[in-house]
C-alpha cells in the first residue's frame, strides 16, 4: 500500500512538474511583453533614437531599458561627427563609435552612421584648409578611412548634412567654397566606391519646405544622373506645434519618393517651447544665451500644462497618421534623443531651457503624445495585409 501511496505521489508529482514545464513560458512570456514603438510600427517603418556618448557607453541604465524596449534603429548624436571621429590630420577615435556598433549588434538594430561631410562641428584643422587639392584630398581620406572601418558593420550613412540654403541654392559651407558645387555627388561616389552595399542618404533640415525641396530634388537628380548611387532621403523633422504642415509634408514625401529613393525623418523632435525669432529647422549657429525676457522664452521649468501635452499629442497623432498613411515609401522614423531630459532643444536655440520635445518623459515614463501615437495602429491596416 506504501508502495502504491508512493507511486501514486511520484505520479502527481510528475504530472504537475511536467504540466508547469509544458507552460510554454517562453511564448507566454512573448505575448505579455508590452508594445513597443518598434513591435507596433514593424510592418511599417524602423523606429530609431539618436543616441548620445552616455547611451552608447551604458552609463544610463534607465536610458538604455527604455531604448532597448522601444527601438530598432540607433544614430550617434555627435560621436561620428569630424571633429569627434578625426580630430587631428592622421588620428581617427573610433573608440566609441565601435561601442556603438557593439551595441546595437547587442540589441539587433538597424545602425545609421551621422555625418560624414557636415560644415558643423568640424575639426578646426580642416577649417584652415583653403587650397581645393588639399581639401579633396583630406575629404576622400576621411570618407574612404571611415566607410572602410566600418564597412559590412553599420547599415547607411548620412553622407552629406545640410549642404542648402532654405532658398535651395547651395550652403557657402566651406566645401561648397573650396571645391564647388560638385562636392556632394564626389562625397556620395566616394563612399559607394569603398562600400557599394551600404546605404548612403542626404539629410537636411527643412527639405519639406518648397524652394528648399526643389534645391535637394535638384541635389538628388545630380547625384543619380552621374551615375552615383544615392538610397535615401533624410528629412530631419525638428518641428514645432504649428510646423511644418502634414500638407508640405505630404507633398515632399510624395516628391521624393518619386524620385525612386526611400523617404525618412530621421531628427524627429516637437518644440513645445516659444520662438520668438521666427527661427524654423535647425540651423545650429543660432544659440542665444543672455537677452531681455529671456524669463518668458522658458514658460515650463515647472512641468508641461495639461493643455500643452494634448496639443503635443494632437501635433504628434497628425504626424504619424501621415507617416502610416506613406508607410509605403517611408523607411524610418528617427527622434533626436531618447527622453526629453536628452534633447538637444533644452539647449538650441536658446541655452538653459526645458523643454518637452520627445515621446518620453525625464522619468523615461510615455507620455500622453506616446500613447496617441500607439493608439493610431489600431486604426489601421498593417503594411503586409494591405
Ligand atoms: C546637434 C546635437 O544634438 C547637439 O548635441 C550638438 O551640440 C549640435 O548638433 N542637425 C543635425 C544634428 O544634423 O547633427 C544636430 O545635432 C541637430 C541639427
Amino acid at each position: 500500500m506504501q508502495v502504491l501511496h508512493f507511486f501514486v505521489g511520484i505520479l502527481i508529482i510528475s504530472f504537475l512538474s511536467s504540466s508547469c514545464n509544458d507552460t510554454p513560458t517562453t511564448s507566454i512570456s512573448k505575448e505579455e511583453k508590452p508594445p513597443s514603438l518598434h513591435s507596433v510600427f514593424q510592418d511599417d517603418f524602423y523606429v530609431g533614437a539618436a543616441l548620445s556618448k552616455d547611451h552608447i557607453l551604458g552609463t544610463d541604465s534607465e536610458a538604455n531599458a527604455l531604448l532597448e524596449k522601444e527601438f530598432n534603429s540607433i544614430t550617434p548624436e555627435n560621436i561620428m561627427k569630424w571633429m569627434y571621429i578625426h580630430p587631428a590630420p592622421d588620428s581617427f577615435d573610433f573608440k566609441i563609435p565601435d561601442q556603438f556598433i557593439d551595441l546595437a549588434n547587442k540589441n539587433k538594430m538597424q545602425t545609421v552612421g551621422h555625418a560624414l561631410v557636415w560644415h558643423s562641428q568640424l575639426a578646426p584643422w580642416v577649417e584652415e584648409i583653403t587650397d581645393s587639392t588639399i581639401l579633396m584630398q583630406q575629404l576622400e581620406k576621411h570618407i574612404t578611412t571611415i566607410v572602410q572601418h566600418f564597412k559590412g558593420r553599420i547599415d547607411a550613412w548620412d553622407v552629406v548634412n545640410e549642404a542648402l540654403n532654405e532658398d535651395g541654392t547651395m550652403r557657402e559651407s566651406m566645401f561648397y567654397k573650396v571645391l564647388g558645387d560638385d562636392y556632394v555627388t564626389e562625397a556620395f561616389r566616394i563612399a559607394q566606391k569603398v562600400d557599394p552595399d551600404v546605404e548612403l542618404y542626404y539629410n537636411d533640415y527643412n527639405i519639406e519646405q518648397k524652394a528648399k525641396r526643389e534645391g535637394a530634388i535638384r541635389l538628388i537628380k545630380k547625384i543619380q544622373e552621374a551615375g552615383v548611387k544615392i538610397d535615401g532621403v533624410g528629412i530631419q523633422g525638428h518641428w514645432s506645434l504649428l510646423g511644418a504642415s502634414v500638407e508640405l509634408i505630404e507633398e515632399a514625401i510624395e516628391d521624393y519618393a518619386a524620385l525612386g529613393i526611400k523617404v525618412m525623418f530621421t531628427e524627429l523632435d516637437v518644440t513645445a517651447l516659444p520662438n520668438p525669432w521666427d527661427l524654423e529647422g535647425a540651423e545650429v549657429s543660432q544659440n542665444f544665451e543672455d537677452f531681455e525676457g529671456k524669463e518668458f522664452m522658458d514658460p515650463f521649468r515647472a512641468g508641461l500644462p495639461d493643455s500643452m501635452q494634448v496639443k503635443m499629442a494632437d501635433r504628434y497623432e497628425e504626424l504619424f497618421a501621415l507617416f502610416l498613411k506613406h508607410a509605403d515609401k517611408i523607411d524610418r522614423i528617427t527622434f533626436w534623443g531618447v527622453n526629453d531630459g536628452h534633447s538637444w532643444l533644452n539647449g538650441w536655440p536658446i541655452k538653459g531651457r526645458t523643454n518637452y520635445p520627445l515621446l518620453f518623459d525625464r522619468n523615461f515614463q510615455p507620455k500622453k503624445a506616446y500613447h496617441q501615437v500607439m493608439a493610431l495602429k489600431e486604426k489601421t491596416t498593417p503594411k503586409s495585409q494591405n
